[in-house]
C-alpha cells in the first residue's frame, strides 16, 4: 500500500471517527473554527484587513506570477543579526534572558494572555507564527508590519486580507498586558517573537530559545518592498531557494520553516493555481478532487472568501505531519509540493517525515535565524507604546 492511500484512509478514518469535520476540510468562514472571523472590510485606522484595491490587485496578480517578484528579490541583504544559530550571548546585540532583570515577567505575562486567546481560538497560533515570517522576511524583525500608520504594509498584497486581522487584535492585547507591568520596556518585535515561542510551544511544538533585545522600526516597507522579499505560493523550487538565501536561509530553513504549514489556514485564492485550469500532476487525485469541491469555481465569491486547512490531518497541531503529506502529494501550495522537486530539499523532507525530534530542533534553529534577521538594537529605533503607532504619533 504507497504512502498517499495510507493517508487517505488515515483521513477518512479521522473523519469517521469524528476527529475532523469532514474530509480534506474546509475550515469555516476565514477563521479556525473559533467563529470568530476577521472582517476584511475594516478600515485602516483599526485593526483589520484592509479591503484590496485595484492597484494592489494588480500587483497581487504580479506576485502570484511568482518568478517576477523572485526576480526583484536580490537586493535584499541580511544584516548583522542574521548570523545563524550559535550558542551563547550576544547576536547583533541580542540575547537570551534580555528582560531578565528589566522586566523578569514578560514571558509568564505572554503566556497567560495566549492561553486565553488560543483557548478561544487555536488558530491565532497560526496567524501569529506567519506574522512573524512576513515582519521578518521585509526590512527585518521590527514590528513594521504592525504598523497603521503614518503607512502600512498590511495592505501590500502578500498581506492584505491574509495576515489574520484578529491575530493583529491577539498581539495588541499582549503587548497591552506587557506595558501594564512593564511600561515602555518590551517592544513589538520581541513581543512577535516571544509570542510565536509561545505560541508554537502551546500548539505542541518544539520550545524555542529565542534571544530578546529587538527595537522596533519607525517606518513600514512599501508595497514594492513586501512583494519583493515575502515568496508567493507559485514558486518554483529553484526561485524559492533563491528567495531564502537572499534572507541568508539555506535549504534546511526552506524546508524545516516550511513545516511551519502543520498548522493554519489557506484561502482559496491561493490554492487555486494548483487545481486551475488543470489539475497539478504535483497532487494526489483524490485530495485534488476534494480541493477543488471546497475552492471552484474561482470566480464564486463565497469560494473566493473560503479557507482549508494546511495541514488536514493535525491542522492543530504542530508536528511534522505536514512532511508525510507532502510525500503523499497533498500539498496545499505549489510551493509545498516543490520541495520534493530538488534532491536536497526532498532528502530533508524525507528526513523530516520520519523524525519529528530532528525537524523540532532544525526548525527552532532555522526560526533562530530568521527572528534575527536586520534586528534593530541599542538606540536603534524605538519601544513602540502601541504597536500601531510610532511613539511620536500617538498623541495626534
Ligand atoms: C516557503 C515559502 C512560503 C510560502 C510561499 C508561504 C505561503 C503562504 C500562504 C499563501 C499562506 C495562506 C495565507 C492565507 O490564505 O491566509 C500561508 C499561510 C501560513 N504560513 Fe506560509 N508561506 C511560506 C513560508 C512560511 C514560513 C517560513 C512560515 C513560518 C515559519 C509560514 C507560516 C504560515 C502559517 C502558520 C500559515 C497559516 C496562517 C493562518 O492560519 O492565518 N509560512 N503561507
Amino acid at each position: 500500500m504507497d504512502m498517499a492511500t495510507i493517508l487517505v484512509m488515515l483521513v477518512a478514518f479521522a473523519a469517521a471517527m469524528g476527529c475532523i469535520p469532514t474530509m480534506f476540510a474546509a475550515t469555516p468562514g476565514s477563521e479556525d473554527g473559533s467563529g470568530v472571523k476577521d472582517n476584511p472590510s475594516l478600515s485602516a485606522s483599526s485593526r483589520g484587513s484592509v479591503g484590496i484595491t485595484d492597484r494592489d490587485a494588480a500587483h497581487q496578480k504580479a506576485w502570484r506570477t511568482g518568478e517576477e517578484a523572485s526576480a526583484h528579490a536580490g537586493g535584499f541583504h541580511t544584516g548583522s543579526g542574521s548570523g545563524g544559530s550559535g550558542s551563547g550571548g550576544g547576536a547583533g546585540g541580542l540575547s537570551v534572558g534580555f528582560y531578565s532583570s528589566s522586566c523578569p515577567q514578560v514571558e509568564t505575562v505572554i503566556e497567560q494572555q495566549l492561553r486565553v486567546i488560543l483557548q478561544a481560538n487555536i488558530g491565532q497560533a497560526a496567524g501569529i507564527l506567519r506574522i512573524m515570517f512576513h515582519d521578518c522576511f521585509v526590512q527585518g524583525c521590527d514590528a513594521s508590519l504592525l504598523l497603521l500608520r503614518p503607512t502600512t504594509e498590511l495592505t501590500a498584497t502578500p498581506n492584505n486580507a491574509s495576515i489574520r486581522a484578529s491575530s493583529l487584535r491577539a498581539l495588541d492585547t499582549i503587548k497591552a498586558a506587557v506595558e501594564a507591568v512593564c511600561p515602555g520596556v518590551v517592544s513589538c518585535a520581541d513581543t512577535i517573537v516571544l509570542s510565536t515561542k509561545i505560541a508554537v510551544k502551546l500548539s505542541g511544538g518544539p520550545i524555542i530559545p529565542m534571544r530578546t533585545g529587538r527595537r522596533d522600526g519607525l517606518s513600514a516597507a512599501s508595497n514594492q518592498t513586501v512583494v519583493n522579499n515575502i515568496p508567493p505560493p507559485t514558486l518554483n523550487i529553484t526561485a524559492l531557494k533563491q528567495n531564502f538565501q537572499n534572507h541568508g536561509l539555506d535549504s534546511r530553513d526552506l524546508v524545516s520553516l516550511s513545516g511551519g504549514h502543520t498548522i493554519g489556514r489557506a484561502h482559496c485564492r491561493f490554492v487555486d493555481p494548483q487545481i486551475t485550469p488543470t489539475i497539478s500532476t504535483d497532487l494526489n487525485t483524490a485530495f485534488a478532487l476534494n480541493l477543488s469541491r471546497i475552492c471552484l469555481p474561482a470566480n464564486n465569491p463565497i469560494k473566493a472568501r473560503q479557507t482549508t486547512h494546511l495541514d488536514f490531518v493535525t491542522p492543530n497541531l504542530f508536528d511534522n505531519s505536514y512532511f508525510n503529506n507532502i510525500l503523499a502529494k497533498v500539498a496545499i501550495f505549489h510551493t509545498d509540493a516543490a520541495l520534493t522537486n530538488a534532491s536536497d530539499t526532498l532528502q530533508l523532507v524525507q528526513l523530516y517525515a520520519q523524525n519529528q525530534p530532528l525537524f523540532f530542533q532544525q526548525f527552532s534553529q532555522s526560526m533562530i535565524k530568521m527572528s534575527q534577521l536586520n534586528v534593530l538594537t541599542g538606540q536603534q529605533g524605538e519601544i513602540r507604546k502601541k504597536c500601531s503607532t510610532p511613539n511620536q504619533f500617538l498623541n495626534s
